[in-house]
């Protein structure tokens, strides 16, 4: 069932677990994703990015998405991920979405504050839920390369400026910046969990988001859901699992020409990571409790 974000969260952040937010462009990976988190019985969050809305077109892939969460027995969230602006918000919302990113990140803090504030208030007139970013995520988005996939202090979030922005803008959640970066790198043991504890008892109620999961031990994954952190984005792993199995196909002869024959085990790959994060977050058994 298609769900608001409000109650999920208000458990996720009682409890010690994390809600899976998935990453997609196309039918394959959302049903990929709807499936693993059918078969746990977890909620779960599908999410689309300002490029994956660009590849699809937004009617599109928000009526798939729909369609998809209206026939699912778990809550399905469907969320804008990295939204940059309040006009890509307004659109998602209109189409349907349960809950926006503003990651206005790149901005002076100031200047982040005031063009959030005008989400959240757009938002919250429609009951809308809105997640912002306080720090910045380096990784594929662009600076990957020029940090060595590592994060500098410099983007770290602050402890005293997440509870100023938390307070000024009114955001339901916040993603923070405590290590880790988007991209897979493997087995990476990135999170800060002292500053991590410090952020958390600075905004003791907010619901915290960790991006970048991808390629992050289990371990630090693991632990981290046991925080505060009640949402956790994976995308790339996604992309990796799917684009394995149509290589193995193409790998081995096949005498027919049928698209399903490449997408499909695709999609059971995008199934089988999703169970496992959904496993590792800790959210496996939860649907009915909403
Ligand atoms: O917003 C999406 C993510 O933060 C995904 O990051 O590609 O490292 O899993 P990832
Ligand atoms: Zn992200």
């Amino acid at each position: 069932m298609l769900v608001k974000p409000h109650q999920i969260f208000a458990d996720a952040l009682a409890s010690d677990y994390a809600i899976g937010a998935f990453n997609t462009s196309n039918m394959e990976l959302s049903q990929g994703i709807a499936r693993a988190a059918e078969k746990l019985n977890a909620p779960v969050i599908i999410q689309t990015s300002e490029g994956a809305i660009e590849y699809a077109g937004l009617e599109v892939i928000t009526a798939i998405n729909k369609k998809i969460a209206e026939l699912s027995p778990v809550p399905v969230i469907l969320h804008l991920d990295h939204g940059k602006s309040l006009d890509m918000a307004k659109k998602c919302i209109e189409a349907g979405y349960t809950s926006v990113m503003i990651d206005l990140s790149v901005l002076e803090f100031e200047e982040n504050i005031r063009k959030t504030k005008e989400v959240v208030a757009y938002a919250h007139a429609r009951g809308v839920w809105v997640e912002a970013e306080l720090g910045a995520i380096v990784g594929k988005e662009g600076v990957k390369d020029l940090h060595g996939g590592q994060t500098p202090d410099s983007f770290f979030t602050q402890p005293n400026q997440a509870k100023q922005f938390v307070e000024s803008t009114g955001v339901d959640a916040l993603a923070v910046s405590v290590g880790t970066i988007h991209g897979a790198f493997s087995g990476q043991e990135y999170i800060r969990f002292e500053l991590l504890q410090q952020i958390q008892e600075a905004i003791p109620n907010m619901p915290l988001v960790l991006h970048g999961a991808s390629g992050i031990s289990s371990d630090h994954l693991a632990k981290a859901c046991k925080t505060h952190v009640c949402k956790v984005n994976v995308d790339t792993e996604l992309r990796i699992g799917f684009e394995r199995a149509v290589k193995a196909y193409f790998d081995e002869t096949h005498d027919s020409y049928d698209p399903r024959k490449i997408t499909g085990p695709a999609r059971d790959a995008v199934q089988v990571v999703v169970e496992e994060k959904i496993a590792l977050f800790g959210s496996s058994g939860t649907a009915g409790i909403y």
